[in-house]
């Protein structure tokens, strides 16, 4: 499709991470989270009218009764009620499969941006926001470009749980990729959640770790202190994985590569290198260090996919 009549949403990278529902309906977080976008890294998504229903991913149809393709008409179906026509919609991801990057977030910001323009509602972004959040919660922050908050909201509608952009730029930061295994994951992050609020005592302590970090981050960003902002995301994705470490049955997204790459993290960091690394659910992690540091990590992690968040 050429990109005049398709709409594009950034995969996000959360600093602060989004982890457990208060209403699994609604996608209503516990917490609110604090990303980072991936500039040119998402989804490109285009929505017309069509004989029949039909869903489109990287070029080839996806079968109807997929779990990708029902849950993209599930979300057409909110906006087209009551009336009867069918939809063609066709996405590519430019994410590399191979880093192993979740696409759901860019990818239902972008159907969002898409459903918008199809049916002209000229909604306000914190409004699309809100709407993609239905989809994916971290959707709901692929909406924007650079830093972006997702407040979780006090309504139980939930139409004050949206995100919105930090006007505060970091030509500096860098976010490496680095992959350990992209097959796809036993239990995602949806049934994760879940099942880490229903079984896991140590989730009590979440919310006040992730309102404490968001705050840190701010400041981090305010200041730009890398040092505040590395440790702090570090800190916050290795809480949720204890959470999810405590859950019943156990949910432990990591593998030996994994962990081993952590520990090349914290060497290089003994060694005075100022590397960082965050991790959603699965066993890839995600390094954070500034320009200066690029040569010295490239050397410790060769062939590392690094993004430049503002460009
Ligand atoms: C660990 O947004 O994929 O990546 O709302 O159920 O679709 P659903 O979950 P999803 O969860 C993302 C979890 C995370 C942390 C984050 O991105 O904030």
């Amino acid at each position: 499709a050429d990109s005049s009549d398709t709409q594009f949403a950034p995969s996000n990278i959360a600093l602060c991470k989004y982890w457990g529902k208060r209403d699994v309906e609604l996608n209503l977080p516990v917490n609110s989270s604090l990303s980072v976008s991936l500039a040119h890294l998402g989804s490109r998504t285009k929505v017309s009218v069509s004989d029949s229903d039909q869903v489109w991913l990287n070029g080839a149809q996806v079968a109807a009764g997929d779990k990708f393709a029902r849950k993209v008409i599930a979300f057409i179906d909110l906006f087209r009620r009551g009336t009867d026509h069918c939809v063609r919609v066709e996405t590519e991801n430019n994410i590399p499969t191979a880093a192993g990057l979740a696409s759901s977030a860019s990818g239902f910001a972008a159907l969002m941006l898409a459903i918008d323009q199809f049916y002209g509602l000229n909604l306000e972004p914190s409004v699309l926001s809100a709407f993609a959040r239905m989809g994916s919660g971290s959707a709901s922050r692929s909406l924007y470009e650079g830093f972006v908050e997702w407040q979780m909201g006090i309504r139980e509608d939930g139409m004050d749980s949206f995100a919105l952009p930090l006007d505060v730029r970091w030509p500096q930061l860098r976010i490496g990729l680095l992959k350990v295994d992209t097959g796809e994951k036993a239990v995602d992050s949806r049934a994760g959640m879940n099942r880490t609020v229903d079984t896991a005592h140590l989730y009590q302590s979440w919310p006040l770790q992730a309102a404490a970090d968001l705050e840190r981050l701010h400041q981090a960003i305010a200041d730009q202190s890398f040092t505040c902002l590395g440790e702090t995301a570090e800190q916050n994705a290795l809480s949720m994985h204890a959470t999810m470490i405590a859950s019943w049955p156990p949910l432990l997204y990591w593998q030996p590569d994994s962990v081993a790459a952590m520990q090349t993290v914290w060497q290089a960091r003994a060694e005075g290198l100022e590397l960082y690394f965050t991790m959603d659910a699965g066993p890839n992690l995600k390094l954070l260090f500034t320009a200066d540091a690029e040569t010295a990590v490239n050397q410790r992690f060769p062939g590392l996919e690094v993004i430049r968040p503002f460009g």
